[in-house]
């Protein structure tokens, strides 16, 4: 089916005067997007990395403070809807198809990395060839992704930089502040929301 099609079908999201078309194969924006759109503090001139932009929205918002923003995901059909929501929204973003910090260059860096990680632990092994399914699973203890990101992200983030990231309490907070640690930054709970079966936290990070 042609994408100007499908999206005209699509169901639509609006969060601070933005419209964002979300296509069957995106992720819905959730509690766990709104907690992390909620803290947005970004600064004008920022270069802020938006990782696993689902439909765009953060990377939109954070585009709309004068950020000047790169937004990536493993899901091409992320990209597309992501690259029609910015356009509709009238904002410039780079946007780049990839495994975490593969479409990112060694030398690049950021003032912000904001990650809403698929973060639920699952029994079931993931299907990458399930759009849906990567927005969420986050393997047996729910770490998989959230590791594999902290053991790289400091490497990309700016000497005062911090990082935002999404996860629920399912798998295991502590864990995540204690590996930050490990790679020689501190972080601690920025905010959290309780709903029907976990809480969900932003967890904030910078470099010591
Ligand atoms: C929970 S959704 C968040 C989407 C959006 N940022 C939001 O807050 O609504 C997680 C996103 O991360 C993407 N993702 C999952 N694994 C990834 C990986 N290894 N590298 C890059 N993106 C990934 C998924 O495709 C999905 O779009």
């Amino acid at each position: 089916m042609n994408f100007t099609k499908k999206l005209k079908e699509s169901k639509k999201v609006f969060f601070k005067n933005c419209v964002f078309h979300i296509d069957e194969n995106v992720y819905e924006p959730a509690e766990d997007t709104f907690l992390l759109a909620e803290n947005l503090y970004v600064t004008s001139g920022e270069h802020f990395l938006d990782m696993g932009t689902g439909c765009g929205i953060i990377a939109i918002l954070a585009a709309k403070k004068g950020a000047k923003v790169v937004a990536t995901d493993i899901n091409p059909y992320a990209l597309k809807c992501a690259r029609n929501n910015a356009k509709l929204n009238r904002v410039k973003i780079e946007f780049r198809l990839g495994n975490l910090f593969e479409p990112i260059e060694p030398t690049e860096k950021f003032h912000i990395i904001a990650f809403n990680t698929p973060y639920l632990p699952s029994e079931k092994s993931l299907n990458k060839r399930d759009p849906i399914e990567r927005a969420w699973n986050g393997g047996l203890d729910g770490r998989e992704i959230i590791d594999a990101f902290i053991f790289q992200v400091s490497n990309f983030i700016e000497k005062k930089g911090k990082v935002l990231l999404i996860q629920s309490r399912l798998s295991d907070i502590h864990r995540t502040i204690l590996t930050f640690v490990e790679k020689g930054m501190q972080a601690r709970i920025k905010a959290k929301l309780d709903v029907f079966f976990e809480t969900i936290v932003l967890i904030e990070a910078e470099n010591r």
